[in-house]
């Protein structure tokens, strides 16, 4: 039986990860044997803890690409341009399959990739770009092929998960959770990337070209990272019983999108907050199934490298269907995107002067936006007897439904009051009930 040559272009946590299936840590269910023919990857002498003395070696990832040493063309190397696409490319030109991890190349660049796949007959798959182990890709491509899909959103980013839940589960501080979550191999090159949600964001407009045959553009998406939130705000969210997730959501509102990654509170009893460490979670809400889940581990060599495998035993398989859900043709690609139908409660965390008045100023400013106060909790001042001392109150509201464009011109209408200390903290609350 032909075997299916494989040619691996990046050799660092996924890559080495990939090289470990095919020495055994899998099962073997391809239809044909699969073989390792070929690597490339920065520096050829580094200790990688595997032996890679038995593939050719190339220096140009390119080069690889479109050698004929290869059937299928696997893209490790990241980042949306440059040599990653380059080398994409060539293997698609050169009549190739091609398996990436790459998230940002497929929301930078996937309908064009498509494309090219489509005129050449050949399969472009992308199941570890979302979610790492978690199969969620082929969940919504071929398991929700027929259904109708309204919104989806998710824990999409297994850094920010573990930071936050560290944060939760330890009290330990923003930098240490992130430096462990460094040496865990869960974090980007650029781990900016992770903790400002744009990972997150290269992902969730993956999804929506899958959920909703549209392409929206990455600046599309309503982004705020997770920089700015507090062991304070975790704390507060948890006595409301709340807990704080990097939340990505993509909802249909007639024929617009909403797009949105950011901090936001989830009922801590939901499945969404109790997805905790590296794990991540994708809920589709659809018609007539009503609500799928997927989830496991989103990051991570072994995680990630099983979805890769999974992928060349798919194109094994002889099965290769469309990039997306539909030809690329039939694929939204200028979907217009708004949020101006979007409406969330949200919690506002407002250190303020314990002055008199100052509540009354506050209401005010939300009576003014329109904005109805569900809750409010003042926590006890630490020295009530004393009119002179200026240490600040903590105020914590809860508010009924607000409209999306309303809420960040009311924060800065907050925090120009002159008795509200520094910019309040500001987060939708979102349950997992309503994905839309
Ligand atoms: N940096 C990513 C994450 C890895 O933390 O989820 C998987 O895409």
């Amino acid at each position: 039986m032909t075997e299916m040559r494989v040619a691996i272009a990046g050799l660092g946590t996924v890559g080495t990860g990939l090289l470990g299936i095919f020495a055994g840590d899998g099962a073997d269910r391809a239809p044909r044997p699969l073989r390792v023919t070929a690597v490339s990857a920065r520096n050829r002498s580094r200790d990688r803890g595997v032996d890679i003395s038995d593939y050719e070696w190339f220096d140009d990832p390119v080069a690889m690409a479109a050698d004929d040493s290869s059937d299928v063309f696997v893209e490790l190397i990241g980042g949306e341009d440059g040599v990653a696409k380059a080398a994409v490319e060539a293997a698609l030109k050169s009549g190739k399959h091609v398996v990436t991890a790459n998230k940002a190349l497929i929301c930078r660049h996937g309908l064009a990739l498509a494309q090219l796949a489509e005129e050449h007959g050949v399969a472009l798959r992308y199941e570890a770009a979302v979610a790492g182990g978690v199969p969620v890709v082929r969940g919504l491509r071929d398991g929700l092929a027929q259904a109708q899909v309204f919104g989806v959103m998710g824990v999409l980013n297994g850094t920010c998960n573990f930071i936050l839940s560290q944060m939760d589960e330890t009290g330990a501080s923003f930098d240490d959770a992130l430096l462990e979550a460094q040496k865990l191999g869960y974090a980007e090159a650029d781990p900016s990337f992770d903790i400002g949600g744009v990972d997150a964001a290269h992902k969730l407009v993956v999804l929506t070209a899958l959920a909703f045959d549209a392409m929206p553009q990455l600046e599309d998406v309503d982004l705020t990272g997770i920089e700015a939130v507090s062991t304070d705000d975790i704390a507060a969210a948890d006595e409301l019983g709340l807990t704080v997730k990097l939340v990505a959501e993509a909802a249909r509102h007639g024929d617009a999108l909403a797009l949105r990654v950011g901090p936001a509170l989830v009922p801590s009893r939901e499945h969404l907050a109790q997805i905790s460490g590296s794990d991540n979670i994708v809920i589709a809400e659809a018609m007539p199934v009503g609500r799928v889940a997927f989830t496991g581990p989103g990051a991570g060599g072994g995680a990630t490298a099983t979805a890769v495998a999974a992928d060349l035993v798919t194109i094994a398989r002889g099965s290769t269907g469309p990039v997306f859900s539909v030809p690329a043709a039939k694929i939204n690609a200028e979907p217009r995107v708004t949020a101006e139908d979007t409406h969330d409660p949200y919690f506002l965390r407002l250190q303020v002067k314990d002055q008199p008045g100052v509540l009354a100023r506050v209401t005010n400013a939300l009576g003014e936006a329109n904005v109805s106060v569900d809750t409010i909790h003042q926590a006890p001042a630490q020295m009530p007897s004393d009119p002179a001392s200026d240490e600040p109150v903590e105020i914590v509201i809860t508010t009924h439904l607000v409209p999306r464009p309303v809420i960040r011109p009311l924060i800065d209408t907050l925090s120009g009051l002159h008795a509200v200390i520094g910019r309040p903290s500001m987060f939708p609350i979102l349950t997992e009930e309503d994905p839309s």
